[in-house]
């Protein structure tokens, strides 16, 4: 596995570099030539007008070209007759592009990106993405608004869902390998999507994880952490990006040229198109940014938005803008020439065949292994789980042991709730109906009536051990989703007091859209396996890894707090001028004047998260050797490598994902995280078995931003 993207050349084709690429800019050139001012802003404007069936409104607008795109709406059939309809009996006959969010799967849902992120297993992240791709080119889809590769470092932001996690690093692998499942290995093969890189930028920070927040970051955090996966999206040829619905430091995203022209066309010379988000670019006015749709026409455009999704400001104002010389034909013809392009590059000019349904049995293999990989076993005391087969009877409790479209979790628009194997009916059959004795205890997750726990107690006093179904409804996370309380919801924790008075052994399964906080139920859950919300096959998957057939082996991309009141709270923070000693935690007792007292940390909690980030345990042990560098200073240019012996100690086969942190350097012109990955690897052992794993460190890897906005590295010693 690579494990530097940040420096990876550019996948997108220079222009002119072949003679196909010549042709396709030549045709271009004569598209635009012929256009009227309206059929260029028409190709600049998407629409979620299409209608099933097709109105003859519609019909008579694609015909003169007033779209250039569709996104979230119609089904197959009215695509293909739009698609028809531009390519036959439009005048200049472009084609359509069709969008949709294909998140995390269409009719088949693969673990949230959350969840996803937690396998930290690009190849296989590539092949739920290639799978996604595959079942929705099949229904005439060409576009996907994935990966979401915003940052997400706080648990009360609804879309924390969908992102990959905290770290620029995992973010930007992973987001990169989705890019290259979703196209495949032509933009122009039948089952390719173009992918899109959204939400540039900075939405992950949205203030008090309130969605669509303002968010502030500094410069220096901006590229150091949120703008690394958007690099590395860029380099991965990703064929379009999508401005952020937020405002960056005072500057709404959509509108932002420094974002837009200064970064992504100067510094990463990224050639693709780029969309708005839905409605972001009449959304200025709302943010007090422009006085009208006219003006905030004028802003979009001018900064660099090349399509506008939904509201139609381009197509209204764009000619009054350029009759009075506040924007350029070259702005719109740039903008007309790079979606063009995008459909050439797609094949959309020529007859592109529909590709039939990918394969469903191996559609479901990837999705239940990447559900299983995706599980991190958070605690099991005692080693309660894995439970034995051999075990008389089950009872399976709570509101999401059987409720395919919460398990599907958000963005699950086209997922076919008739397709989900609940973790239930996984149960049922792999130990028969007969031993498994099913009381939800609450209807969903936010009941608060305890009618249901009479039940709930005396199915698990007939069992022998009792698996509780906790967490979120799909509904409680993704866009527009925030939460201001991380607790598990309605009665659920008094679910848990109910049922493990029954005195039984019980472990839990926790199925959600982001990181809760669990921690007074957890002291008296001995096992718990935390599912992100694990789409389509979690409940065989969740069912393996309960009986052992599979050993857990997600690790967290996430830090889990204590408390809501730590958030935000991620790894690779700056250390303070007073950071806690060790042991120096909880309430401190004692003298005030005590100096421990003066120390960054909480008087009412620990200050350490709950679950740290790249954390997840086994049901085996693994002893690593001190690792050995093969060298003890690395010089410009020069590589480093890092190796480490990884055994299997204990008695099962696993997976395990070994991680690599630096720490440093000291005394560089900038303070450095007190950690940060820089390479992971998953590796397979059997009982027994051991394996050497190789890292290489150059000094562009250990590169970042100096406060003159420099990426270098600098010198200085690295902690051990
Ligand atoms: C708004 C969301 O922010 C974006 O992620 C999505 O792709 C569009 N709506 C289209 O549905």
């Amino acid at each position: 596995m690579r494990t530097i993207v940040l420096f990876a050349m550019s996948l997108w084709p220079a222009l002119g570099a072949s003679a196909a690429d010549a042709d396709v800019e030549r045709r271009i050139g004569e598209l635009v030539a012929r256009m009227t001012l309206q059929e260029k802003l028409g190709q600049m404007s998407q629409s979620t007008s299409l209608r099933t069936p097709l109105s003859d409104a519609i019909k008579a607008e694609i015909r003169a070209g007033r779209w250039g795109s569709f996104l979230n709406a119609g089904d197959a059939r009215d695509r293909a007759e739009a698609q028809r309809i531009a390519t036959e009996e439009s005048r200049l006959k472009i084609p359509l592009i069709f969008g949709r969010d294909v998140i995390h799967g269409y009719q088949t849902v693969f673990p949230i990106p959350l969840g996803q992120a937690a396998t930290w297993d690009p190849d296989l992240v590539r092949q739920a993405a290639r799978e996604a791709a595959r079942e929705a080119a099949a229904d005439r889809i060409t576009w996907t608004f994935a990966p979401m590769i915003d940052i997400a470092r706080d648990p009360r932001w609804g879309r924390i869902a969908e992102s990959l996690g905290e770290d620029p690093y995992l973010a930007s692998q992973l987001g990169a390998a989705m890019i290259r499942g979703f196209q495949g290995d032509s933009l122009a093969a039948p089952d390719s999507l173009a992918a899109c890189a959204k939400h540039y930028a900075g939405y992950g920070a949205a203030e008090g994880g309130r969605d669509y927040n303002s968010a502030w970051l500094p410069e220096i955090l901006l590229r150091d952490v949120y703008l690394r996966p958007f690099q590395a999206a860029s380099q991965a040829g990703v064929a379009t990006f999508m401005t952020a619905f937020n405002t960056l430091n005072a500057v709404p995203a959509t509108a932002d040229s420094f974002l837009l022209r200064n970064i992504l066309r100067g510094e990463w010379k990224y050639e693709g198109m780029v969309v708005s988000d839905y409605e972001a670019v009449t959304n200025l006015i709302a943010h007090g940014y422009a006085l009208d749709a006219r003006e905030a026409a004028r802003k979009a455009i001018r900064a660099g938005v090349e399509m506008e999704m939904v509201s139609t400001s381009f197509y209204d104002h764009a000619a009054e803008l350029l009759r009075a010389g506040q924007i350029t034909m070259q702005d719109i013809d740039g903008s007309v020439r790079d979606i063009l392009r995008l459909k050439f590059r797609l094949g959309l000019f020529d007859p592109r065949p529909v590709p039939p349904p990918p394969d469903p049995q191996r559609t479901l293999a990837v999705a239940e292994k990447t559900a299983e990989e995706s599980a991190v076993l958070l605690r099991n005391e005692g080693r309660l789980l894995p439970l034995s087969k051999s075990i008389r009877k089950i009872a399976v409790i709570g509101p999401l042991a059987d409720s395919p479209v919460d398990q599907m979790g958000t963005w699950s628009m086209d997922g076919r709730a008739d397709f989900v194997r609940t973790p239930l009916a996984a149960l049922r059959e792999m130990l028969g109906a007969g031993r498994v004795i099913y009381a939800p205890g609450l209807i969903n997750s936010r009941d608060r009536s305890r009618a249901g726990f009479d039940r709930a107690v005396s199915a698990a006093r007939q069992a022998d051990a009792a698996v509780l179904f906790l967490g979120e409804e799909a509904i409680l996370s993704g866009e527009a989703r925030s939460r201001a309380f991380l607790n598990l919801p309605g009665a659920q924790e008094a679910l848990v007091d109910a049922v493990a008075a029954a005195g039984k052994p019980i472990a839990a399964v926790i199925l959600a859209g982001r990181p809760l906080t669990f921690h007074d139920a957890a002291a008296k859950i001995p096992a718990i396996l935390y599912c992100f919300h694990p789409g389509t096959m979690g409940g065989p998957a969740i069912a393996r890894l309960l009986f052992g057939d599979a050993s857990p082996s997600g690790k967290l991309p996430v830090t889990f707090p204590r408390t809501v009141g730590q958030v935000p709270i991620y790894y690779a923070h700056l250390n303070t001028g007073r950071p806690p000693l060790a042991g120096d935690l909880g309430v401190p007792m004692g003298n005030p004047a005590n100096p421990q007292g003066y120390r960054s940390k909480y008087i009412d909690v620990d200050y350490t998260p709950e679950y740290p980030f790249g954390f997840g345990l086994s049901y085996t042990s693994f002893r690593y050797s001190p690792p050995e560098l093969s060298a003890k200073t690395l010089a410009a240019g020069g590589r480093l490598t890092i190796t480490a012996q990884v055994a299997n100690t204990g008695p099962r086969a696993s997976d395990e994902i070994v991680q690599l942190y630096t720490s440093g350097p000291l005394g560089g012109s900038v303070a450095r995280p007190v950690r940060e990955l820089k390479g992971f690897r998953r590796v397979h052992l059997e009982p027994g078995a051991a394996v050497q794993v190789k890292f290489t460190i150059t000094t562009e890897d250990l590169a970042y931003y100096n406060p003159k906005m420099q990426l270098a590295a600098e010198p200085g010693p690295y902690r051990a």
